[in-house]
């Protein structure tokens, strides 16, 4: 019997207890990333730094991090381009961890974190100058429904950066279900996004697989972050040759059709 976490609540209370994730994790993946961003996806800091040139929100810009985690990513985008922040995210023990962590980045009152879906975030339409989705659009239940809900929060002409995985086989049968059908470019111009640009970022997945590797040889231990990773390990090391490292780019186009 498995004693895995099986919703993101668990697995986020999991994080809360792991010196692995918070101490370890960072600098395996790259040991540029400053220690309060404490990322649970696999953007290293030259990610993060492409994450911040493309959202162009402008200074005092409005930038929305949907699927936000503890916010991490998030925080440390909107504390380099001078924007303010909302974070939303589906889980509730996420979102209030984020919004502790606030103070390491500086940020007080111009972040806040809010619960909400991927494809019903609860926020007001173009409320965004920019949107940020890092590693989580492969969760959502509906792409399409999430996907035209990035674009009902983003203003017109307002940009929307999104990290993901895509099978290189589309339909593959040995990828997880969730990568194997997923074409961002297809499903965010099929919600009316212009500009969409799908860039490979290999580098990204050597630090993932490094990450992956350095936990296995960690051996038996009872750091639950560690035994999490150590099960995501055992099964994403193979697949890995089989889905390609995304990030993807896109426009809220400036004429609208009425949708
Ligand atoms: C791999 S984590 C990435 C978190 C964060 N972006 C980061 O980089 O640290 C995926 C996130 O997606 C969130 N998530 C998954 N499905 C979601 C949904 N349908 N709506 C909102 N958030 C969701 C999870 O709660 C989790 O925080």
């Amino acid at each position: 019997m498995s004693d895995l976490p099986e919703t993101f609540d668990e697995v986020f209370l999991v994080s809360e207890r792991s010196e692995w994730l918070r101490r370890a994790f960072p600098p395996l993946l790259d040991a540029d990333l400053p220690p309060e961003v404490e990322p649970f996806s696999f953007v290293p800091m030259s990610g993060l730094e492409e994450i911040a040139s493309a959202v162009r929100p402008g200074p005092g810009g409005r930038l929305v991090d949907v699927a936000c985690g503890r916010g991490g990513p998030g925080m440390w985008v909107a504390r380099r381009v001078g924007a303010t922040l909302c974070g939303v995210d589906g889980s509730p023990v996420a979102v209030a961890s984020a919004s502790r962590r606030r103070d390491a980045f500086g940020l007080g009152s111009t972040a806040r974190f809010v619960v909400g879906d991927l494809a019903d975030t609860g926020l007001d339409k173009g409320m965004a100058d920019a949107v940020m989705c890092v590693d989580a659009f492969q969760f959502t239940e509906d792409r399409d429904r999430a996907a035209r809900e990035l674009r009902r929060v983003l203003r017109p002409g307002g940009r929307l950066v999104l990290t993901c995985w895509e099978a290189r086989t589309p339909g593959d049968v040995d990828v997880a279900e969730r990568f194997a059908t997923l074409r961002c470019d297809q499903v965010l111009r099929d919600a009316g996004f212009t500009d969409v640009d799908v860039a490979e970022r290999p580098a990204w997945e050597q630090r993932r697989q490094a990450v992956y590797e350095a936990a296995l040889d960690a051996g038996p231990s009872d750091d639950p972050g560690l035994t999490l990773m150590q099960a995501e390990a055992r099964t994403a090391l193979a697949g890995m040759p089989s889905v390609r490292r995304v990030l993807v780019t896109a426009t809220n186009p400036t004429r609208t059709d009425g949708s």
